[in-house]
């Protein structure tokens, strides 16, 4: 009986924790893999959800599918590599909404498989402005809109390519390796702003990023032999994170750093058991 008013209230509450419902979202590079999976993730949670990517038909493509599906997904055109068109992105997601924004999710990011040896200067910045420049930036235009929201998350769609060698090329490592320490960096100096900061760690994913390495079927029963799952991952298997990452459920994690990776980076030697 003591505990009456608490079983009346509890169950609302519960609710409101596993809900984006009211909030606002920006996942960038939304209309294929990863960023697609996490778009609707947080949507299908109730999230208001705006997104970017360079093609614009397959971008209207996909704003045309959610529309059907019932979700509130906007979007336009942004190369997120581009300073000028994070500028711009970023006004036209403050109007959209209100100059309040709950959550980014700092998804786009691309790769070059070379010998550190055969980079060029070219290709070095590109995969840094694409990978960690682009984050960086759109992390800064981001403050104020976070800060406004009363209740900001930042998740980084980083890699286990940040935490070990996994022969993907040393500048994408080096730019998820990056990204990792920029996560710890916001979640202590943005805490006061009640913004918390985490990443995400994918190992292989099933995405058009990495289609031509997956259909090579000696890679791939290399990967298999080292991943503890035995299998590459889904883009759902991140997204779920992802979201959860995003709930008021996940209220006291920040500056993580969590892999999805079907136990590969846990798994150092395959002995006789
Ligand atoms: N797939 C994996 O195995 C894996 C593993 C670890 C980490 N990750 C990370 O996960 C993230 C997403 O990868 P993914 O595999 O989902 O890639 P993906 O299949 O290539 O999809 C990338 C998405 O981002 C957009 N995009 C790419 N470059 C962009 C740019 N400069 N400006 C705006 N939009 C851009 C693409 O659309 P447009 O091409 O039309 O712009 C597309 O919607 C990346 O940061 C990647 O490093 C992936």
């Amino acid at each position: 009986m003591a505990n009456a008013g608490n079983s009346s209230t509890a169950p609302v509450a519960r609710k409101s924790r596993w809900s984006l419902t009211g909030m606002t979202a920006l996942v960038t590079g939304g209309t294929r893999g990863i960023g697609h999976a996490v778009v609707e993730e947080l949507a299908e949670l109730g999230a208001s959800v705006y997104t970017c990517s360079r093609n614009e038909q397959e971008l209207n493509q996909r704003l045309e599918e959610w529309k059907v599906k019932g979700f509130d997904v906007a979007g336009s055109v942004c190369d997120a590599s581009s300073g000028a068109q994070r500028e711009e992105l970023f006004q036209r997601v403050s109007s959209c909404f209100g100059g309040k924004l709950h959550i980014l999710i700092n998804n786009v990011g691309t790769n070059i498989w070379k010998a550190t040896a055969d980079y060029t200067a070219e290709e070095y910045s590109k995969l840094m402005a694409t990978n960690l420049e682009s984050s960086y930036h759109a992390c800064q235009l981001a403050y104020p809109l976070l800060k406004a929201s009363g209740s900001g998350c930042l998740v980084f769609i980083s890699s286990v390519a940040g935490l070990v060698h996994v022969g993907s090329g040393s500048i994408y490592g080096a730019s998820k390796g990056a990204i990792n320490q920029l996560t710890k960096n916001l979640a202590c100096e943005w805490a006061k702003d009640n913004i918390r900061t985490n990443s995400v760690a994918p190992w292989y994913i099933k995405t058009s990023l990495v289609e031509h390495l997956l259909e090579n079927k000696e890679f791939l029963d290399r990967l298999i032999s080292r991943t503890p799952l035995r299998r590459p991952g889904e883009s759902e298997e991140v997204s779920s994170l992802v979201a959860y990452l995003c709930l008021p459920a996940a209220s006291y994690i920040t500056g993580q750093i969590i892999a999805v990776d079907g136990g590969f980076s846990v798994n150092s030697f395959e002995g006789l058991v």
